[in-house]
Order: C-alpha cells, then structure tokens, then sequence
C-alpha cells in the first residue's frame, strides 16, 4: 500500500491538542523562495519534449495557474468574514502562500516554458486554454465563497470552508497533486518543478489542515446544523462533478488524459477518494449519527 506522506500530515494536523495555534507555527517554520528554485535542468528537458508532450505539460501549468490565481482572490471574502482572530491569523497566512504560489508558477512559465511578459502574458495564455469542466469548477466555487460578501454569518462560513478547503484543495488539489507528481516522473527530469511542487504541496497540505480544524470546531459545536450544511456542499458538489464528466465534450477528456497521463473517470475517482479522506479527518461520521452521505466506492 502507497504512504502518502501529505495524508499523514494532514491527519496530524488535524488531532494536534490546539490546532489553531500548530497551524500557524506550522508556518512560521516553513518559509520559502520560487526564486531559491534552480530550474536550468528543467529548461533543457523541456525544450527536447515531443509537441503533445510539451503541450500537455503547459495545459497542467495553465491549470494550476488559473487554482493559485481564483484561490488567491477568493480568500479575501473569506478574511472579511473570519469569525474570531484565530481564522483571521491563518487565513492571512494562506494569503501570503497562495501569492507565493502565483509567483512560483509566474517562474515556471519564464524559467521554463520561456514565456516573456509576466503576469499578463501568462494569464492571456491560459486563459486561452480554460476549458469548461475547469471554468464551471471556479464558477461554482466562487458562487460558495462569494456569497460571504452578502452575509457574513458562520453558516455561510461554515459553507465556504467546505467548498475551497475541503473540497477545492482538499479533494481536487490533492488528486491533481498526485497525478501530477506522477507525470513529472514519467516524462522526464524535472527537479526544479518536483522541487516547486513539493513546496507548495506542504503549504497545500497546511491550508486544508485549517480547512479541516474549522469544520471539526463546528461540527463539534453544533452538531446537526453543522452537519446538515456540510452534506447540503458536499452532494452538490458529487453531483456536479458527475455531470460535468458526463457532458464534457471527447477532446476535452482527451486534452485531460494526455495532460495528467490518467483517463478522467479515473481522475474522477481520485477526487472523490480524497473527498472521503477529508470527510472522515473532520470527523463527520462520529458527529453523533452516520453520515447519509454515500460517496461512491
Ligand atoms: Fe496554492
Ligand atoms: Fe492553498
């Protein structure tokens, strides 16, 4: 069976006696520079790929691009919106990371793929390349989270945290995350990216641990209500994804496959496999009844 090293953190984080506070001495301890990354090697190897190799190396890029870039933005409601200054603190934390996280891609993009033009060159070039599985995700979570400009209650909170923390990072992340880790590996030497990747990863890992001790707190606190609003997010959310696999045109799954170096179905699969990972790290089976939500295996 496969350690997955980021699993075990994040059950870490999520038990630790006073997880607020390990959450923000977890960063404090774990500060780092894209500009640090060597990405020479990187280079090389990318210029002697195939065209749909290269090609499909750009498409994971323009996709992360487009998730560091929407979760940078949409944390902002989120700040306004911090119930006490414990989510205030962390939250400003993941400010800084996901900004990181842009300039770290912003790198790859010249370091690597020679893209001259910075921020908007890069944004006009994936842009470009938004497919609609990738489009309807962001607009149904900036649907979640943006609804906290109009109410600032804990439930629409409560709502918000399940949609980007455990969902958006915690769910699709991590599943992208891997296969792309995996495809690295497969395509060539790419220690620059693995390094960048690796970096991000354990801030990703962080923003899902806080994520996940908010949900716990509720779920804790209030049982039934808390339990109800995560249910109410996380179906919406099954039965999206299913129809968006369903309707998503065949070269659209194809770009996806070559891309991630997985059919989609199977990338489906991963998400809803993490998804379950973070339904049980919150604890959400032990909230005093069952949970009626049933993921499929
Ligand atoms: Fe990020
Ligand atoms: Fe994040």
């Amino acid at each position: 069976m496969r350690v997955d090293r980021g699993e075990v953190q994040i059950q870490e984080l999520a038990e630790e006696p006073r997880p607020f506070r390990a959450l923000y001495e977890h960063w404090e301890r774990h500060q780092w520079s894209p500009f640090a990354i060597d990405f020479s090697t990187d280079a090389a190897s990318f210029a002697a790929l195939d065209e749909p190799t290269r090609e499909g190396l750009v498409l994971v890029f323009a996709h992360r691009f487009h998730a560091e870039f929407n979760v940078a933005a949409l944390l902002a409601p989120f700040l306004l919106a911090a119930p006490d200054y414990e989510m205030q603190l962390l939250l400003a934390t993941q400010v800084a990371d996901e900004h990181r996280h842009i300039e770290s891609v912003l790198r790859v993009y010249s370091d690597v793929f020679a893209v001259e033009g910075g921020i908007a060159a890069v944004k006009a070039l994936a842009d470009a390349q938004l497919d609609p599985v990738a489009a309807a995700l962001y607009g149904a979570l900036d649907g979640v989270v943006r609804a906290l400009e109009a109410s600032r209650d804990e439930d629409s909170f409560l709502k918000a945290i399940v949609a980007y923390h455990l969902i958006a990072e915690g769910s699709i992340g991590r599943a992208n995350q891997n296969f792309v880790a995996a495809q690295f590996e497969r395509i060539g030497l790419f220690p620059g990216l693995r390094e960048a990747q690796r970096l991000a990863v354990r801030d990703e890992v962080r923003h899902i641990g806080i994520g996940i001790s908010y949900a716990r707190r509720r779920l804790t606190r209030d049982g039934a209500r808390a339990r109800a609003l995560i249910e109410e997010i996380v179906e919406g959310f099954q039965a999206f994804g299913d129809s968006l696999l369903e309707d998503a045109a065949a070269d659209v799954l194809d770009d996806f496959a070559r891309a991630y170096g997985a059919e989609p179905a199977m990338l489906w699969a991963e998400v809803l496999h993490q998804l379950r990972l973070r339904l049980r790290s919150i604890g959400f089976s032990h909230a005093g009844r069952e949970s009626s939500i049933t993921l499929r295996p």
